[in-house]
């Protein structure tokens, strides 16, 4: 999905830090389906019962495969839906549709299976579809048809066969319920200005396109669509392409209007939408030949120009992937449109991209440089989407890591081109490559590509969405441009987009195009093939530490996990090594790139003079760690300590994620990497600091519930003073912000590492600044990048009265940005009944939309007073929660990570063992992974708490005394 089902990609400063530092909220990526009861259950067609009952072993039978048979291909649909936006008189939103469907025959077949799920066909009693002949041909009879509701067909048997290369239509007429389950065709409800609004909206990918009509529902299934809306006036109605016309007409005595759009390009099912909706838009076209660019969301929040910041970048960033895949924007139109109710981030619809709305809407009086920022990123993945996806996409499910690490790499670039003052290319390290480091490394880790047999149900789809996929993905395909030089890539890129437009591919094509673009670039020298190298990378799971030994010029690699002792079960053909390409430098003065081909090698020039150091993995451009001789280690530190500068930037933030990192899985000695963060008191960029911040957090996570907090705490109070009394006065005193976008988000470190270390001045600008704004709540005075760490540090310093304050703003904020920052402010509070209190709202949709409530209950966790609160909570209620939440991935799996993530004791490891042993019968859905890491998490945190506590607290004491 775009950055999609539901993207939470968070630059929180981990919440352990203080209560939620929650800084800024950058994209986040998760799913969720919120699952209602299933009210639509379709009964079985009379007479006619299912062959295998669901429950039954999969027989051999074609319709109990989840896969389609390659028999029949789909050429055009007719689909006309009329949702419904009113209750009907059963209490129910329905919506109803014809579809019909050319398709031509491959192979000859008695057996038509199309997906169709949740849906009432309502053609004519007993037969549910009419099939007929095109071109003259003469269709056989319908034998019988039935549901087969475990894969989701419609199952039609025939009296005769289809000829191969005949074409045939089929045709259906259907009811379907307009629930508020947040995918296939569904609905969303939104107040404006007091009147309750209703709006009908799609979500297709993976697999809901069958709910909405019945299709081929699998990515290679290319079709064109020609999509008819009936809607009430009043409303209006979009889709993938351009409306052609609309009329005004009456059905069954209602008034209503039949827009009709555009046949679409050839394209897959899980990229088409429909809305239909009272909103309005902005738009901008410079000329007749640029393509229409419209940004929609609700009237509001257009009028207060939320949606200009978009429009202002949508036409360079489109510009830029022109440019850089070579191609023209296949589309004659771009739609944005921005959702009150949508569970992913937002969805690449080809044409009709949608949004959450603090993915999309920016506003210059509330919203923060972090909510711009991740707009523009958003914007930049989706629109990345409308080549790489759309135009050529991933033959199937398997491979979607290509379609998302792919996005999620280019978003950089895309963002980049649009805001070159932002040092977006940068940010990468932090927002994916970290975080696929962190569960990459856990034996439970899995490869990026798995082979296409392994995924078939719609939730081993679903499970396809996640870290591994978006982030891995993004991590190793800039390793790859990066060894091939940009331009080579990008004509790869251009040549293979060109190949397989309108159709489908799988990753080996795209190796294929890399190779040849590879092979005519006379200097560009490669070890091996491009296959060869990046099937290392993607077929096994995991990556490498590189340990350089200075005294020797020895380099040699090792898979690199958490936990020295766990036992890697997964075999991987490769024994886990890797061909690794080395950016290095010596003593500042980058070197000629390295590879290491073997286990372990001998590279002269590693071995430097006697002053000299090595840094390897420049700009951390390779997917792996670093480790050196000590010797080479302390050059580092001295460097550092006496002019940082001369380290690049990301190299910093690198040095204190890999010693950090390899601390915690005891390669190196802790202490070595506290002493890293002795520089800290010098440096003002954001990446180091932002690093030094996370590594930081998974120390308070396993020590802010002992002896150690103190002084740890003292420690960084130090550290952090000087960078806060620099922006005192950068900033005249708090009172403006930093001219660049960079050191505005370094400011947020400032203030709210300072606040949570308990520095005074901290504190007291906080609780003033919030006092201000309780004592006039029509004008909030406190900068928009700083409210997440104001308001929660104030409602962490408070009672019930600020909680109260800041949720009555919450109920009443009518932007999605500001909303967020309130939200998670109120997890703050150190009242555990306060805390419970707020648990307890999740279960209430009116109070706590029901896309929101995990990640309140995530919050809460990260509150160290909150964390027990929440984990007694979701042991209390894991059926509800399953029931409601289970079957998507993201956040309801980070549901799992966040609830656990200071368990660092052996009771709490028996607990959580408990908890899977009791629920064994309930189950754990998506969740089920993260649950497994959490055990292997938890079991590694209470070794090294053993073995690493006393030299911590030592080691704080010593600096601070
Ligand atoms: C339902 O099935 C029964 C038994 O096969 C048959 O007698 C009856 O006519 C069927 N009804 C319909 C509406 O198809
Ligand atoms: C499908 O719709 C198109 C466009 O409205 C129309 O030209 C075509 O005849 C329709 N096909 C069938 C089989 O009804
Ligand atoms: C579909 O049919 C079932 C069974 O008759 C019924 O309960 C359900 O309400 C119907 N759904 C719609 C949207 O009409
Ligand atoms: C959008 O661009 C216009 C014209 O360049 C500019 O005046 C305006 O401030 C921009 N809006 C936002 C929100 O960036
Ligand atoms: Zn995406």
């Amino acid at each position: 999905m775009g950055k999609g089902y539901y993207i939470s990609k968070q630059l929180a400063v981990t919440a352990v830090l203080l209560a939620a530092v929650a800084v800024i909220t950058i994209i986040a990526l998760s799913i969720v389906y919120s699952k209602e009861k299933a009210k639509n259950e379709l009964k079985l067609n009379n007479g006619t019962t299912s062959p295998a009952s669901p429950t039954s072993p999969p027989s051999n039978e074609p319709w109990d495969k989840y896969r389609l048979p390659d028999t029949l291909s789909p050429q055009y649909y007719n689909v006309t839906l009329w949702p419904q936006l009113t209750m009907d008189s059963q209490g129910m939103y329905i919506f109803t549709g014809e579809s019909g469907v050319a398709f031509t025959c491959v192979r000859e077949t008695d057996l038509i299976l199309i997906h169709c799920h949740k849906l009432n066909l309502t053609l004519f009693e007993g037969w549910h579809a009419k099939l007929m002949g095109m071109h003259n041909t003469e269709a056989p009879a319908i034998r019988k048809t039935w549901f087969q509701k475990e894969t989701q067909y419609l199952v039609i048997q025939l009296e005769g066969t289809l000829k191969p290369e005949k074409v045939y239509w089929l045709y259906t007429e259907f009811r379907g319920e307009l629930a508020d389950d947040l995918e296939g065709f569904y609905r969303s409800e939104y107040e404006e200005n007091g009147v309750k609004k209703v709006l009908a909206i799609t979500q297709m990918q993976a697999t809901s396109a069958r709910k909405a009509f019945p299709c081929f529902d699998e990515p290679a299934m290319k079709a064109i669509f020609h999509i008819t809306l009936i809607h009430e006036p009043g409303t209006v109605a979009l889709s993938n392409s351009q409306d052609i016309d609309s009329e005004n007409l009456k059905m069954n005595g209602h008034d209503v209007i039949r827009t009709r759009f555009e046949p679409t390009k050839r394209m897959s099912t899980y990229l088409v939408a429909f809305i239909v909706c009272e909103f309005t838009y902005t738009s901008k076209q410079k000329d007749n030949k640029d393509v229409m660019v419209r940004i929609w969301a609700r009237k509001n929040a257009i009028e207060e120009g939320q949606g200009d910041y978009a429009l202002n970048i949508t036409q360079p960033i489109l510009e830029f992937f022109e440019k850089y895949y070579n191609a023209s924007y296949p589309l004659s139109k771009s739609d944005q449109i921005a959702l009150p109710d949508f569970n992913a981030g937002a969805m690449e619809n080809w044409g009709l991209v949608t949004y959450r709305e603090t993915a999309l809407l920016f506003d210059p009086q509330t919203s923060a440089n972090g909510n711009k920022q991740r707009i523009a990123t958003v914007v930049a993945h989706e629109l990345a989407h409308m080549w790489f996806g759309n135009l050529v996409t991933l033959k199937w499910w398997n491979d979607l890591w290509l379609n998302e690490g792919f996005a999620s790499y280019v978003e950089y670039l895309g963002a980049d081109y649009a805001e070159p003052t932002w040092n977006m290319k940068d940010q990468i390290i932090l927002y994916d490559i970290y975080r696929a480091f962190a569960v990459d490394s856990l034996v439970s880790s899995h490869p990026l590509s798995c082979k296409e047999e392994e995924v078939n149900t719609p939730a081993e789809i679903s499970q396809m969405f996640n870290t591994i996929s978006y982030s891995k993905g993004a991590a190793v395909l800039r390793m790859l441009s990066q060894f091939l030089t940009e331009t080579v890539f990008a004509k790869g890129l251009s040549t293979y987009l060109n190949q397989f437009a309108f159709g489908s591919s799988t990753y080996s094509d795209l190796w294929d195009h890399l190779q040849n673009a590879a092979d005519k670039t006379p200097h560009l020298k490669l070890p091996h093939r491009v296959h060869d190298i990046m099937n290392r990378w993607i077929l096994q799971m995991g990556f490498p530490v590189i340990t350089i030994d200075t005294q020797t010029g020895n380099v040699s690699q090792k898979h690199f996990l958490l936990e020295p002792n766990s036992v890697v079960e997964r075999s991987s053909e490769f024994n886990y090594e890797w061909f690794i390409p080395i950016k290095w430098m010596k003593s500042g003065v980058e070197q000629e790139q390295l590879w290491l081909l073997q286990k372990s090698a001998m590279h002269k020039p590693l071995k430097p003079g006697k002053e000299e150091w090595v840094l390897a993995n420049l700009n951390v451009s390779g997917y792996y760690r670093v480790n050196y001789d000590i010797e080479n280690w302390k050059r580092l530190l001295d460097q550092l300590t006496t002019n940082h500068q001369k380290i690049p930037v990301i190299n910093r933030a690198q040095i204190l994620d890999d010693a950090f990192t390899l601390a915690r899985a005891s390669i190196i000695n802790v202490t070595l990497a506290l002493r890293m963060t002795k520089y800290l008191s010098m440096e003002r960029e954001y990446i180091p600091w932002e690093a030094a911040l996370r590594s930081l957090s998974s120390l308070y996570e396993v020590f802010d519930r002992n002896e150690v907090y103190g002084p740890m705490q003292a420690y960084l109070r130090k550290q952090v003073k000087p960078l806060f009394d620099h922006f005192t006065s950068v900033t005249a005193n708090w009172t403006t912000v930093p001219a660049g976008h960079t050191d505005q988000f370094t400011q947020i470190i400032a203030l709210s590492l300072a606040c949570s270390t308990g520095v005074q001045e901290c504190s007291d600008l906080t609780k003033g600044w919030f006092r201000q704004w309780m004592q006039d709540p029509e004008h909030n005075r406190i900068h928009p990048n700083l409210r997440s760490t104001v308001y929660c540090n104030a409602i962490a310093a408070g009672g019930v009265e600020e909680w109260d304050f800041c949720w009555k703003m919450f109920k009443k904020v009518t932007i999605a940005a500001e909303a967020v920052k309130l939200r998670s402010a109120l997890s703050c509070t150190k009242q555990p009944w306060l805390l419970n209190r707020f648990l307890e709202y999740t279960l209430d949709p009116e109070k706590i939309r029901k896309q929101d409530a995990t990640s309140v209950i995530g919050s809460i966790a990260s509150n160290v007073v909150g964390q027990p609160l929440a984990w007694d909570f979701v042991r209390a209620r894991w059926e509800y929660l399953f029931k409601v939440y289970g079957t998507g991935s993201f956040s309801f799996s980070r549901l799992i990570s966040d609830v656990t993530a200071r368990f660092c004791t052996p009771f709490e490891l028996h607990q959580l063992k408990q908890f899977q042993k009791d629920n064994a019968d309930v189950g754990f859905g998506s969740a089920s992974q993260a649950l497994q890491q959490a055990i292997e998490k938890t079991t590694a945190r209470i070794k090294w708490l053993a073995e690493n506590k006393e030299q911590v607290l030592k080691w704080f004491i010593s600096e601070t005394a």
